[in-house]
């Protein structure tokens, strides 16, 4: 009986050095110490043994007992630093390699210009009003003195969606919305898409930006008009720029007049980029036509005002240079990237 508890734990040693998972070795124990294990079957045969015999075996039963069991815990730390070690290898991370590039979009030119813009008023008291793409006759026309057979609407080829619904071709309309839902005084620029029949070419497209900007208040002057855009186009083209206002006519303001400023190029001697002329024009303007301003319901005896009207693409395309209206739209990356 001896010499077979002895043969247990030589194989149990030998099984839980070959042993190298967990799991084994769970059922390595179960095997040898089990209630259905080898060391226990052996136990069962302690009544046979005379007196003398039974505690000397009973003494190195115990003792093999605590061997395998230690010799199991032994094994256990063993593999769990094994497997820790292995994990570690496979989850290892080289700091030291770069980093995966990661590409920051820019902003558009016709953004980037815009909330150039859109600061410069902000900064003079202006706020930012929004109004629908898809207008009515009414909003787009008639409320700004286009009625509806005035030979100016001609100029700006509509898309109309029915007789009365059309998508609005200017900006201008949000000054009526502006007017007819907020009383005097009004500080506001409206930025926004606009629409006309037009066929693409270097300078033209169907869809364009506009900015839009209305100002109505007790003794607003033409001089106020002056100063205001003024301002404007020294911060965003820059303190030595030279403007000049020119009588023009459109049919929502009077006196109308359309800005120019001096070509920065030639500085008026005229040259290719403003085509001879020493000068561009960038934007319209005027005084709100009274008709207007009682159309929405404001006194034109107490109120008066000024309102513009400029193209964002070309404005853009003055500030870089850009001859062709088109880049901005085509996406194409090699454009987009100079930006
Ligand atoms: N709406 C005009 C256009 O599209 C531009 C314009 C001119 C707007 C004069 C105005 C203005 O507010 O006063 O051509």
């Amino acid at each position: 009986m001896k010499q077979a508890l002895e043969q247990i734990k030589l194989t149990a040693a030998d099984a839980l050095h070959k042993c190298g998972e967990l799991k084994e070795l769970d059922a390595l124990r179960v095997k040898f110490l089990g209630k259905k294990g080898e060391l226990t079957s052996i136990l069962k045969q302690m009544g046979k043994l005379s007196a003398e015999e039974r505690p000397v075996i009973g003494q190195l039963a115990n003792k093999i007992r605590e061997d395998i069991e230690g010799a199991i815990s032994e094994r256990m730390k063993e593999i769990k630093a094994e497997q820790l070690e292995k994990q570690l290898q496979a989850e290892k991370i080289d700091v030291t390699l770069p980093g995966a590039k990661f590409h920051l979009g820019k902003k558009h030119p016709l953004t980037a210009v815009l909330d150039e813009v859109k600061e410069i008023f902000l900064g003079m008291g202006f706020s930012v009003a929004e109004g629908p793409e898809v207008e009515t006759d009414y909003y787009n026309f008639e409320a700004l003195n286009l009625p509806k057979d005035h030979p100016a609407r001609d100029t700006q080829d509509t898309f109309y969606i029915n007789e009365n619904i059309l998508l609005r071709t200017q900006t201008s309309p949000v000054q009526i919305r502006v007017m007819e839902q907020q009383k005097p005084p009004i500080r506001v620029i409206s930025p926004g898409r606009v629409y006309r029949a037009d066929a693409v070419d270097a300078t033209h497209s169907p869809l364009f930006h506009q900015i839009e900007g209305l100002v109505v208040d007790k003794n607003v002057t033409m001089a106020d008009l002056k100063g205001t855009l003024e301002i404007f186009v020294k911060k965003l083209y820059g303190e030595d720029s030279v403007v000049r206002f020119r009588p023009h006519h459109f049919p929502f303001t009077e006196p109308s007049a359309e800005l120019d400023v001096q070509c920065f190029a030639c500085h008026g001697e005229g040259c290719r980029l403003c085509k001879g002329e020493g000068w561009i024009e960038i934007l319209g303007c005027g005084m709100v036509h009274p008709k207007v301003l009682q159309n929405c319901g404001i006194d034109p005896e107490e109120y008066s005002g000024f309102a513009f009207g400029m193209g964002l693409e070309r404005i853009v395309m003055r500030r870089y240079g850009i001859d062709d209206l088109r880049l901005f739209y085509e996406n194409d990356m090699r454009f987009l990237n100079q930006f």
